[in-house]
């Protein structure tokens, strides 16, 4: 097994996105920030290189008493910084906006699902069965809801669907850049989502045409998400029906991308025995999913909470390494590739 340095090193820089984590670390100091984007603060501040407290409050919404507030926990968290009474954000806020997609997603993500650590937190840990069935973010990822095309059920698969595509965008190039995928030609991503990991990977490699298997709305909002891409003609949408179905076939790739940790082993060793039969002989089997992480290394950061609370679905290596082996993969090659968590990168020949 091979892991993978994630503090930067010529061979495996850091992700320039992991910059957005220093301003998510506490809960205080970013929700902070998510106000300060919610009501304009910061898009205010990137008009202009600076502006003092009067002209920010003359343009805000923000009463001057909070105002004062929000600016002073902006300037605590080095998101902004002030010089001669003009406020100006930081050099590294700067940065750490060229991924304002991702940034606002998580912000979001979090603020939704702390309330289920803070509240829960003992019920998860005694009764984690309980606190699926009452928790928020139980509630928004519900697969049930993914058949049917009703207006709430399109919504609520948007809403999440939104944090797993953003996430993908970013997650992906790790993905990328530790696997060739040059001799690939046909490949299916099962649990594709919104096409997002299979655009990447199109985008990546021309001659790529990709397969995303995935439920019936999470496929209708994903064809709308890979609309007008030129990429798009290159990745088919299949969709899967309630019982866990057998895949189509005749590919010489077939990814899981933060797939299997949704599910018991029995149903991972399902999944992965149907990935066997679709796959031509001499076909890779590539997964890419978050590890286990170790709670001791670091303080668990505020942006890590809705990663944190599936704690007991990510899996050491050697659980997928027996699976693989039991169904008659070979060659299997386990990396660990270093994200803001661990994410393990295995991949088996047929
Ligand atoms: C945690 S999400 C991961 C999505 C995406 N691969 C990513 O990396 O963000 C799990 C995905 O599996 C899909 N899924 C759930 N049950 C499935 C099934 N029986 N067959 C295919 N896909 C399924 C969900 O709709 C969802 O898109």
């Amino acid at each position: 097994m091979t892991v993978l340095p994630g503090q930067g090193s010529d061979e495996n820089p850091r992700p320039g996105y992991l910059c957005i984590e220093k301003f998510m670390r506490d809960a205080v100091g970013a929700r902070a920030l998510q106000s300060a984007l919610e009501l304009g603060l910061i898009d205010d501040l990137l008009r202009q290189s600076s502006a003092d407290f009067a002209a920010l409050a003359a343009r805000s919404r923000i009463d001057p008493r909070g105002l004062h507030l929000l600016l002073g926990m902006l300037l605590a968290n080095q998101v902004i910084e002030e010089r001669g009474g003009r406020f100006a954000l930081s050099a590294a806020c700067r940065t750490a906006l060229e991924y304002r997609d991702l940034l606002e997603a998580q912000l979001d993500f979090a603020s939704l699902v702390a309330p289920d650590f803070l509240g829960m937190f003992s019920t998860l840990l005694v009764d984690p069965q309980r606190f699926f069935e009452t928790s928020a973010i139980f509630g928004l990822f519900s697969y049930e809801r993914c058949f049917e095309p009703t207006p709430e059920n399109i919504l609520a698969t948007r809403r999440w669907m939104h944090f797993t595509t953003v996430l993908t965008k970013y997650e992906a190039q790790a993905c990328i850049d530790h696997h060739d995928f040059a001799s690939s030609r046909r490949l299916l991503d099962v649990g594709g989502n919104s096409g997002e990991f299979a655009l990447r990977i199109c985008r990546a490699h021309a001659g790529i045409q990709a397969s995303v298997f995935d439920l019936p709305l999470v496929c209708d909002i994903g064809m709308e998400h890979l609309r007008g891409k030129p990429e798009a003609a290159r990745i088919a949408f299949v969709k899967a029906g309630r019982a866990r179905d057998e895949f189509p076939s005749g590919f010489d790739t077939v990814c899981f991308k933060s797939m299997l940790h949704d599910w018991p082993d029995r149903e991972v060793g399902q999944f992965l025995e149907n990935a066997y039969r679709a796959l031509d002989p001499g076909g890779t089997l590539l997964i890419f999913e978050r590890g286990k992480f170790d709670p001791k290394s670091q303080p668990i950061p505020y942006s890590m909470i809705p990663i944190m609370l599936f704690f007991r679905s990510y899996r050491v290596p050697d659980e997928y390494r027996m699976q693989l082996e039991r169904i008659g993969f070979r060659d299997i090659d386990i990396q660990v590739v270093q994200l803001e968590m661990p994410f393990l990168l295995i991949t088996a020949t047929k």
